[in-house]
């Protein structure tokens, strides 16, 4: 009898907000995460830099034992997912899966827009990737999609400096650079896993009417799905509840940080 855990894979902190909800909704299963510290943030690498990290950290996920690994962080699904599933997958772990985080958010976009126009805030990496404009507009072609990178957001995050008056300025400039795209946006998804952190300050910026969307509670509800549908990955998965976290960067930095992410304090090792 195998008792895998599922991997759940992060440049850094930002992978916990969607962990939070996936543990809420599916607190029995065995997780490992791993955040890469050491090298995040990964929103302005370039596409081969991007992909070389995250598949080395899928594989240090598999060597501990994952058969299943989500990629919690929309930069690595945008640049690296497609070609771990159709190349390196079949080539050298045909029983193990890897999923992201774009195509569960896009599915599902439709139900929190009325106008028809969504905005998207993401790193560079994300944006410039287009998989959002192309995810969305594959399902729901009558959707329109306004993009806007946030460059500055990542690196406040990750140093605690998000809520500081000081990040004000950048907080509200990519705002108004979105809403000035179309006055019509009814909804604004956060597509970097980091972003539900500013959701406070986010709230006094944008209008009442713009739903401000967090990926975490759709990824979680998305899995479940997959789960279901999967019985051959799912028996393979252990439910003892076990949870354990790895950075690739200093664990006692990582665990000062991470309960501001997971809303739980929680202890680290190693990569
Ligand atoms: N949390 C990652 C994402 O969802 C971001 C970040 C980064 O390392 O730049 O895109």
């Amino acid at each position: 009898m195998q008792a895998s855990p599922i991997g759940i894979f992060d440049s850094g902190y930002g992978g916990l907000t969607v962990f939070r909800s996936i543990a809420d909704r599916l607190p029995d299963y065995n997780y490992i995460y791993l955040g890469d510290n050491a090298r995040s943030p990964y929103g302005d690498h370039a596409f081969d830099i991007i992909y070389k990290y995250t598949l080395e950290c899928v594989e240090w996920l598999f060597a501990k034992g994952c058969h299943l690994v989500i990629l919690a962080c929309n930069t690595a699904s945008a640049k690296a997912l497609r070609t771990i599933q159709q190349r390196d997958l079949p080539a050298k772990y045909p029983d193990r899966r890897v999923l992201g985080v774009i195509r569960p958010t896009a599915e599902v976009i439709d139900q929190y827009t009325s106008t028809k126009q969504v905005g998207v805030m993401g790193t560079r990496g994300t944006v410039n990737s287009k998989s959002y404009l192309l995810e969305i507009n594959k399902f729901f072609p009558d959707i329109q999609v306004y993009q806007q990178s946030c460059p500055m957001w990542v690196p406040l995050i990750e140093n605690n400096e998000h809520l500081e008056p000081g990040a004000d300025f950048f907080i509200n400039e990519y705002c108004s650079q979105l809403l000035k795209q179309s006055a019509d946006i009814d909804c604004v998804l956060l597509a970097c896993t980091h972003y539900p952190l500013l959701l406070p300050k986010l709230k006094t910026i944008f209008p009442d009417y713009i739903n401000i969307l967090a990926q975490g509670d759709i990824v979680a509800n998305s899995l479940v799905d997959y789960l279901a549908r999967h019985p051959e990955i799912e028996q393979k998965l252990g439910k003892q509840g076990e949870r354990s976290f790895y950075t690739s960067g200093d664990p006692v930095a990582f665990d000062e940080h991470a309960s501001i992410f997971f809303g739980e304090a929680l202890k680290s090792g190693k990569m």
